[in-house]
């Protein structure tokens, strides 16, 4: 069966796949950049320099949106464009709704660049933006959906292949957990209150919260992986039955988990202990998938040993297995009352955004630019010095928030004897500091990975290697 074959190159867009990979670039390197500046500022608090819009308050918000949407939307978006295209043989539903997306999705980055350092915002983690962007979100999203979902319709052969079903999850979830969780009543043009109340409020936006995780966070990214694994490795999907099983395991279990974040809260506690079935349950689909990336090496082991893209995605791959391991055990309610509010769970949520999202995200545009500018790419040892720099920068990162977080958890529950507390909360500041300053190392060093690659990408496409026309690849069996 085949997956992706050669069809003209002109028949498809990738002027908009094209936008949106130099922004993914872009947007990376300057919410990275963010990110080391909050954790210097976490080190030195000197940083903030009494500047309200450079505080912390007001610039981890602007670091996540970042992030997330600007840096990892973009990524979702190019592959998801590219991948629809080659894998239903057929050009996007329509090259203006496509130019839509990418223009309203920029508007949205910037709007929120100059909102969140003012301080508006809703105050709802990973939905700060207020009304009138969150409508134009909508707007684009709703687009979005027209064009991934049309090109399907359009498509020339029957079959479609999996890396489209999690696309196509993640963008029917997002919209509904986007719609449902903004709900509020405008008091004015920048100010809104939410439609819910008290702890509904909570649930919902941990219901949110937590499927952003796993929809905008994971299964856009299981779309990359079974796509750009395949490929890298010129070797079929391990088990194409294990990734249908996978899909719908995945896409059943998530929902229900959201919970989790709302352990020992007034959230009734039936509601707690469900989260926390469901988060342990997922464990199960979350390792299918990850051994079914990693076994498509199968036969092929030997090529990461000289290709460091192929390295870049299995590692990648090897952190959501961590990450997907460690969420499990956090939502046990005794682990998590140790670890709720604690530096473990920063540490938790990097393993899975440096290890997974981005790497694999990066991953996927060193395959893409030279294909889609029709170059070489610039240098293959600028790729490990990207790969070995960011893998330590990733390991200094979460080994310091471990120590720091589990550190901190014990500090905070320590009685003496009488029952008083032994350390009070600005010890436990004081103690956080070292591995503060390691955390900052770990950041410089994974941005520094990613101006190298910036670099090596920025020369691959102004470079002087042009490929006159590319062997298509070979098809992807299963
Ligand atoms: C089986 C999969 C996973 C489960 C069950 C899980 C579970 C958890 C738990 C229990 C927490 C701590 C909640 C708290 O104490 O407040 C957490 C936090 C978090 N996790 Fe995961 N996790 C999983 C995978 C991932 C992955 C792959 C990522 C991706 C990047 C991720 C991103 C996050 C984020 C961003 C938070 C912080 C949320 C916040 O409080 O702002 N998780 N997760
Ligand atoms: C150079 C790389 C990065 C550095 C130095 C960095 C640094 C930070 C810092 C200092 C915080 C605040 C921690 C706190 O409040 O104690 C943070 C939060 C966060 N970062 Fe990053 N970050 C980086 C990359 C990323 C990437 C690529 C992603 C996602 C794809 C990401 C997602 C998040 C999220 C979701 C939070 C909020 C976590 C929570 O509320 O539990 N970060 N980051």
């Amino acid at each position: 069966m085949t997956a992706d074959t050669a069809a003209p190159a002109q028949t498809y867009n990738y002027k908009v796949v094209r936008q949106f990979a130099i922004m993914t670039i872009v947007w990376g390197v300057v919410g990275m950049t963010v990110g080391v500046f909050i954790a210097a500022q976490l080190v030195w608090p000197a940083l903030n320099l009494d500047i309200p819009w450079l505080t912390f308050s007001r610039l981890r918000p602007l670091h996540t949106n970042a992030v997330i949407f600007a840096f990892g939307g973009s990524a979702l978006f190019a592959t998801s464009y590219y991948v629809v295209q080659r894998t239903c043989h057929a050009r996007l539903y329509s090259d203006g709704l496509a130019a839509f997306t990418f223009w309203g999705w920029q508007v949205i980055i910037l709007s929120a660049a100059i909102t969140l350092p003012l301080g508006i915002t809703t105050s709802k983690e990973y939905a700060e933006l207020e009304w009138p962007i969150d409508v134009l979100i909508a707007v684009v999203w709703v687009v979005y959906a027209i064009v991934f979902f049309g090109t399907i319709m359009r498509r020339k052969i029957a079959h479609i292949y999996v890396a489209n079903w999690f696309y196509a999850a993640f963008i029917l979830t997002i919209a509904v957990l986007h719609i449902f969780n903004s709900l509020a009543l405008p008091v004015s043009f920048l100010k809104s209150y939410s439609a819910y109340a008290g702890v509904q409020d909570a649930m919902v936006q941990w219901w949110y919260g937590h499927n952003a995780v796993g929809f905008f966070l994971t299964a856009g990214f299981l779309g990359m992986m079974y796509y750009f694994i395949p490929k890298q490795a010129n070797r079929p999907v391990y088990s194409y039955r294990l990734s249908i099983v996978h899909f719908w395991a995945l896409s059943f279990t998530y929902i229900w988990a959201g919970p989790h974040h709302l352990h020992y809260t007034a959230l009734p506690e039936w509601t707690q202990s469900l989260g926390m079935v469901m988060s342990l349950i997922l464990l199960a689909p979350s390792w299918g998938g990850m051994i079914n990336g990693i076994m498509t090496l199968s036969g092929a082991w030997h090529k990461l040993r000289t290709d460091p893209v192929l390295r870049l995605m299995i590692v990648a791959v090897s952190f959501y297995g961590m990450s997907t391991f460690e969420g499990p055990m956090m939502s046990i309610k005794t682990v998590n009352a140790l670890s709720h509010y604690t530096d473990w769970t920063i540490g938790h949520v990097h393993s899975g955004a440096l290890g997974w999202v981005a790497f694999i995200s990066l991953g996927a545009m060193y395959f893409l630019v030279p294909r889609l500018f029709g170059r070489e790419i610039y240098s293959l040892k600028l790729i490990e010095y990207h790969f070995w720099i960011s893998t330590v920068g990733i390991v200094l990162y979460i080994t310091s928030m471990w120590v720091a977080g589990i550190m901190q958890g014990l500090m905070w529950r320590a009685v003496n004897d009488d029952g008083t507390l032994t350390y009070n909360f600005v010890e436990t500041v004081e103690a956080m500091h070292p591995f503060y300053f390691i955390r900052f190392l770990g950041g410089l060093l994974f941005l520094l990975g990613t101006l190298i690659m910036a670099y090596n990408l920025w020369k691959t496409i102004a470079g002087a290697k042009p490929v006159e026309a590319r062997i298509p690849a070979p098809a992807m069996a299963h």
